[in-house]
């Protein structure tokens, strides 16, 4: 669902900040929420997210000359940050937050797809910045979208997905899987993103909650990954896993049955990465569980799981934090709530609840009212819907 006022001020922006609006063209790109399947996607496990209907617009117009240039409706006194396309694109603190388009550019250029001229573009967000539902997966897959249409590059919305993650690890120095940038590139109102990270197979999954809906509770504690301890547990997995394979036949923990991991978890002698493993290999059972249950229409099974996941990101994965539990755990408290968990990478950000039409508004006032006497400053919540993949608008 596109939002009017968002297009009209992102064209209005374009005209303002360079001079004419004339040839331009207006995009969006989805943020996500993954609502099962964490911390599963880079150890070749599956995931299940969405993607929403909030997310960046952009407007965009070719240039005569080898220069891009950028501006954000959202940071306006950073202003206009601009490149040539002559020398070798190179991430540096002074670009800020345009590190993410042109990241973007880059992967391009290494796929042998490079600009025959520059551009201007300005772009402006809904996804609420560093809450963890995916604000950089967009702008990178909005940025390869626009590309696409501009210079006819020979991709598909997958490739999109892939360059951009390859672009985010390679060039803005996060180590993150494919989830955020697939379920933004590929997604489809209505539907969950049943994805398989091993050989990125996917299904759509209709996502009806009869009586119920997906709220998000943001912590309104930033967290950014690069920061974060995101990369360590990337790390620590692949250590875990080259343990496993002095003993076993695998390519990635996602292909480990619980069984098998229970009976060959004394391998890994450190407990804190046999913790990680762990999380690993059964959050992969409890999202091909869950979807499951949504397809037999168990609703309450996918709410236990959706519970049982977020504690094994407290317990063994150690990625929630106080915030986080104190949403979660509240949450579970609150009769008509079906299901909650922390979304996206941790540290900070936002839950993801499925609460009951009826049981919304009180869900609302006593998660807000708790969290505010224990954290000391306020959650937001947002009642959100599951949009489409990224479209010329
Ligand atoms: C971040 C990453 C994803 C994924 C999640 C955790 O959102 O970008 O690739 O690993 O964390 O599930």
């Amino acid at each position: 669902m596109i939002d009017q006022n968002m297009k009209q001020a992102v064209l209005d922006s374009f005209e303002k900040v360079f001079g004419s609006k004339d040839g331009v063209k207006a995009y969006f790109a989805p943020g996500r929420v993954n609502l099962i399947g964490e911390h599963t996607d880079y150890n070749g496990g599956h995931v299940f997210p969405c993607a929403l209907t909030i997310g960046t617009y952009a407007a965009v117009k070719k240039r005569d000359d080898n220069n891009i240039q950028f501006y954000s409706v959202n940071q306006e006194k950073f202003g206009v940050y601009g490149t040539t396309l002559d020398e070798e694109l190179k991430p540096s603190d002074k670009a800020g937050w345009t590190n993410y388009p042109i990241g973007v550019v880059w992967a391009f250029a290494k796929r042998g797809m490079k600009l025959d001229k520059g551009f201007d573009m300005v772009i402006y967000g809904n996804i609420p910045n560093g809450s963890g539902l995916s604000s950089s997966a967009s702008l990178e897959v909005l940025t390869g979208f626009i590309l696409r249409d501009l210079y006819g590059f020979d991709v598909t919305n997958q490739d999109i997905a892939l360059i951009g993650q390859y672009s985010e690890n390679n060039f803005n120095g996060c180590n993150c899987g494919i989830m955020d940038q697939f379920a933004s590139a590929m997604g489809k109102e209505n539907n969950a993103i049943f994805l398989d990270t091993a050989d990125l197979s996917y299904e759509y999954a209709p996502i009806s909650l009869k009586g119920a809906k997906i709220v998000i509770a943001n912590t309104n504690k930033k967290h950014k990954l690069t920061d974060s301890q995101y990369n360590a547990r990337r790390s620590m997995c692949e250590e875990a896993l080259a343990i496993l394979q002095k003993k076993l036949d695998i390519k990635a923990l996602g292909d480990l049955s619980i069984e098998e991991f229970e009976a060959n978890k004394d391998l890994l002698t450190d407990p804190d990465m046999q913790k990680k493993a762990k999380h690993a290999v059964y959050e992969n059972q409890r999202t091909i569980e869950a979807v499951k249950a949504l397809k037999d229409g168990d609703l309450e099974h996918f709410g236990k799981l959706m519970r049982q996941s977020h504690e094994s990101l407290r317990d063994d994965y150690d990625v929630t934090g106080v915030e986080l539990d104190t949403l979660a755990e509240e949450a579970w408290k609150v009769p008509g709530v079906i299901g909650s968990r922390m979304t996206g990478g941790g540290f900070g950000g936002c839950t993801v609840s499925i609460v009951k039409d009826e049981a919304i508004e009180n869900f609302k006032k006593v998660v807000g009212e708790n969290y505010k006497n224990k954290i000391g400053y306020d959650c937001t919540f947002y009642t959100v819907e599951i949009g489409n993949g990224p479209e010329v608008i």
